[in-house]
């Protein structure tokens, strides 16, 4: 790792420069963190299961027609991905009541939402991330109109596919979040790509028979089994092969690059 020049480290991944020009290096740290990083821990192997999660959703979206940063996994803890200008909105897709909006709406957790719900937020963690609206993307500047209505088309897509995806797996998506990058492609086109990531840290995933919770709430509220949860979600999408009467065959080695 110290071979590469590192671009910038978040809380959960660090980006380090590509081996070829317009290319990243997208690397899992098992860091996890809540409320604005408050709260801090080292889950060991997260980092290995977001990249591997992240890796299948991504190339499953790619497969419906959704442009991805995604160019392929490089190994247990990396990936190689295309450098976008990250737009900086957060963009928050809610399919039932959760998180943030219970408290903010006074609604019951788990309550069905009158129909999917697109929320953005600000990117920049000195503020907290805070909700936003239209108004002020524009009058700001953080995205055109025009790219405002692509990010809600493509983030309905997204979840639309996600909730069968998911559905087929016993699992109910319950809200995840998304962040898109501006790039020009090899005909000199400006579009708009998927980027970060889709994994247990940025979704919340319930059993759809016994709502027990498969993502970051656990660590969020100290329900403990996060690893175990996260690997459960991997194990049902098939990313993890079991053998029948033996546990989860994914080699999760922490900190190592291989
Ligand atoms: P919220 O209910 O806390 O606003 O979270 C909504 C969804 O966004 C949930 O699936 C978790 C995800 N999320 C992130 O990925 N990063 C964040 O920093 C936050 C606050 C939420």
């Amino acid at each position: 790792m110290s071979r590469r020049k590192k671009i910038y480290e978040g809380k959960a991944k660090i980006l380090y420069k590509g081996p070829r020009p317009g290319t990243l290096v997208q690397y899992f740290k098992d860091d996890a963190t809540a409320f604005n990083a408050q709260k801090k821990a080292v889950l060991n192997g997260k980092g290995v299961l977001n990249n591997r999660i992240s890796e299948f959703i991504m190339l499953k979206l790619a497969g419906i027609g959704i442009p991805t940063h995604f160019i392929k996994r490089l190994n247990m803890r990396e990936q190689l991905i295309k450098e976008v200008e990250i737009i900086p909105l957060e963009v928050i897709c809610r399919n039932v009541a959760a998180g943030s909006i219970c408290k903010m709406l006074g609604l019951e957790e788990g309550s069905a939402l009158p129909r999917t719900l697109i929320e953005f937020c600000y990117k920049k963690d000195e503020l907290g991330d805070p909700v936003v609206s239209e108004e002020h993307i524009f009058a700001f500047g953080w995205a055109t109109p025009a790219e405002v209505s692509e990010l809600v088309a493509l983030s309905l897509r997204i979840n639309d596919y996600l909730c069968g995806l998911f559905a087929g797996v016993g699992i109910r998506l319950i809200d995840f979040k998304l962040e898109f990058g501006r790039f020009v492609d090899e005909n000199g086109n400006h579009i708009i790509l998927l980027a970060d990531e889709i994994s247990p840290d940025s979704c919340r995933l319930w059993d759809i028979e016994t709502g027990r919770k498969l993502d970051k709430d656990r660590f969020r509220r100290d329900l403990g089994d996060v690893t175990a949860a996260y690997s459960e979600v991997a194990t049902r999408l098939g990313i993890i092969k079991t053998n029948p009467g033996s546990t989860p065959t994914l080699s999760i080695v922490p900190n190592e690059t291989q």
